[in-house]
């Protein structure tokens, strides 16, 4: 079901996220904000905080934050809608699904979607009903894949030829510009053709169970062949956003409370068939951040059942990364040589398959045992190194709690002492304080070899900060006044031209501009999570702003906005100035010297300008 924008509009507007909040937890005011121990990780001192005038919460331990939906899905393990639904109910607003009485305008992505399912359909019948079926059926059936399971997965064939789907979009009237857009046909020189050629087809679908993209596997594996061919991303697929199968699994998952991950869609769907419903596959990319979001919406506890080969062990080793920054419980299950999740229950059977899931290992135990077979106990300083890497996931935990415990696993292991674990465990954060630094400055785009790059790039980035978190004070007055002057494309970072961006679009749309609006338009997680931490951040635009009246606290903002506005412009001529002076030194051909020197009195008319004008 689809809700209208206006209806979250007035949910959002007639809802005040600190009474949500503290219906589930205890708050206490601590000056602007309300903080409290955070309920998605295990603490001692309060990192979680909520703000009255931004209407969002953030947690600086687990990094877990957003506006009020957010909480109530995060907190409920509820959907989008699930959490509108909740709060309208509250508040008396009643909700009509969108397609009710605006049944004849169909949204793009909603067109999209239907003709996936025009698409899937036909697939299927293919595979069931038609005699061209047939083989693919009998491939199917070769691997005890029953007509049942072939329904429930909406399972399908395309032809040979590649002109049957082709045909069926003519005879439907079917838009083929956007059978081409989804990946289904293409085009050639000689027309318009299908795009799977004789392969069994796997419907993907979206958590709600919308057919948002399609993979077809070849019926024999061939070397010069790829085995699989999948649908391109489109405006309803983005591969590293989905988890195949989560539409089948998430009530099963949310019952058990874990979930297990395995690699294929044959995997998933040989398991499901076999009792072991809760299940999702990753489907041949690695694991990505927005998946992990998007599972521990479900539970916190996974088991991984990659292969057992290198190539296997190195994606449980990158998945424990990015499972442990969501701060998941992870177990690692290992399964005989040579099987996958498919191939084992079909041999031995969901009991025997349900031993392996008790038998597996958490991830410490996982990984210490990979170091031992690669050889690293054999040596002291190996045995170093090795406990080295051991200690890094576990820094990469929020919880305190799950951190201690680990700790001392891991000293009891070595018999080392706690505390020569915490140290190594210090190091490891430095370093990785260190990194996060050095990322944030590969991003910026900045002319190579310049003279003095570094040290001007860290000078404009405090400024745009000062601008962005001035945005994300959700003042309209002071959002135009900065937007007016500088453009997004003359941000630095690409993650304060994202925000701009937002931010101006909804001035344009003369819409709240306030954080928790402008979190709701952003997809990014990186970039919602950055808005989180400078919207909280301890360093305030003015130490007194605490303790001033709203309509007090605008004037301090506007001016505050002037001067960033001025510092920014003013910054980037001096840069320039400076830069062009450097070049004068060297340069010996009269005409350029000439032209570096005109451009250079220019600037500093300009920057006469800039320092006299009255914003
Ligand atoms: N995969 C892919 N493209 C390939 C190979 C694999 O997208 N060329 C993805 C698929 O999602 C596949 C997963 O990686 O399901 C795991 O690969 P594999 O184990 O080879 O596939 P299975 O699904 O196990 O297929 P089968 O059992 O039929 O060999
Ligand atoms: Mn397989």
């Amino acid at each position: 079901m689809r809700i209208p924008e206006q209806k979250i509009d007035e949910i959002r507007l007639n809802t005040n996220i600190v009474d949500v909040v503290s219906n589930y937890m205890q708050l206490k005011k601590r000056g602007r904000n309300y903080v409290g121990l955070c309920p998605f990780h295990n603490e001692k001192t309060p990192s979680f905080s909520v703000s009255d005038d931004k209407q969002i919460y953030y947690c600086f331990g687990c990094h877990n934050g957003g506006n009020v939906f957010k909480f109530l899905m995060e907190y409920k393990r509820i959907s989008f809608v699930e959490a509108v639904q909740e709060l309208a109910r509250e508040l008396g607003i009643i909700i009509e699904a969108e397609d009710q009485y605006e049944d004849s305008i169909k949204s793009e992505t909603e067109i999209l979607y239907d003709l996936n399912v025009e698409v899937a359909r036909y697939f299927s019948d293919n595979l069931l009903n038609e005699k061209i079926g047939e083989n693919a059926k009998k491939y199917f059936e070769s691997r005890n894949i029953k007509l049942a399971t072939m329904r429930a997965f909406g399972l399908g064939y395309a032809n040979f030829g590649r002109e049957s789907l082709t045909e069926f979009f003519k005879t439907k009237k079917l838009d083929l510009e956007k059978g081409i857009y989804l990946g289904l046909l293409l085009k050639s020189e000689s027309g318009i053709k299908d795009r799977f050629n004789g392969r069994i087809m796997f419907p993907i679908f979206s958590p709600n169970g919308r057919v948002i993209a399609f993979a077809g596997r070849i019926l024999e594996d061939k070397a010069d062949t790829a085995k699989y061919v999948n649908s391109p991303e489109s405006k309803i697929y983005y591969k590293g956003k989905i988890l195949y199968g989560l539409s089948h699994a998430k009530d099963e998952i949310r019952k058990n409370d874990i979930a297990l991950l395995v690699e294929g869609y044959m995997d998933l769907i040989s398991l499901h068939q076999n009792g072991i419903k809760n299940v999702v596959a990753i489907s041949g990319t690695a694991l990505t951040d927005d998946q992990v979001l998007l599972l521990s919406r479900y539970t916190k506890n996974v088991v991984l059942f990659f292969d057992s080969d290198s190539a296997g062990v190195n994606a449980s080793m990158r998945s424990i990364d990015i499972l442990l920054k969501r701060d998941m419980n992870i177990k690692v299950a290992s399964l005989p040589n040579g099987e996958d999740p498919d191939t084992f229950i079909q041999k031995f059977g969901k009991k025997e398959f349900e031993e392996e899931i008790q038998n597996a290992q958490n991830f410490l135990e996982y990984q210490t045992e990979i170091y031992s077979r690669k050889g690293f106990f054999n040596d002291p300083i190996k045995t170093v190194e090795a406990i080295r890497e051991l200690v890094k996931p576990i820094s990469l935990i929020a919880d305190e709690l799950k951190r201690s415990v680990l700790i001392k696993s891991l000293a009891e292991k070595f018999s080392l002492r706690e505390k020569l674990i915490e140290l190594e465990l210090e190091k490891v954060f430095a370093v990785n304080k260190k990194e996060e630094n050095v990322a944030e400055k590969f991003r910026v785009k900045s002319e190579a070899k310049e003279q003095n790059v570094e040290e001007r790039i860290l000078k404009e980035i405090k400024v745009e900060k000062e601008l962005i978190k001035l945005l994300l004070e959700g003042e309209e007055k002071v959002s135009k006044l900065i937007l007016e002057k500088i453009k997004p494309e003359e941000f630095q970072l690409t993650i304060h031209q994202e925000i701009t961006s937002v931010i101006e679009k909804l001035l344009d749309e003369e819409k709240d501009v306030s954080p928790s609006v402008v979190i709701d338009q952003i997809q990014n997680i990186k970039t919602q999570q950055y808005i989180l931490e400078i919207t909280f951040d301890k360093y305030r635009i003015s130490d007194e702003w605490e303790s001033l009246k709203p309509s007090e606290g605008i004037s301090i903002l506007i001016k505050s906005a002037k001067d960033a506005i001025k510092k920014f412009k003013g910054q980037k001529i001096d840069f320039e100035l400076k830069n062009n002076l450097e070049k004068l030194k060297t340069i010996s051909d009269e005409e350029t010297k000439i032209d570096l020197m005109r451009r250079n009195s220019e600037l500093t008319k300009k920057k006469k300008e800039i320092e006299t004008e009255i914003l």
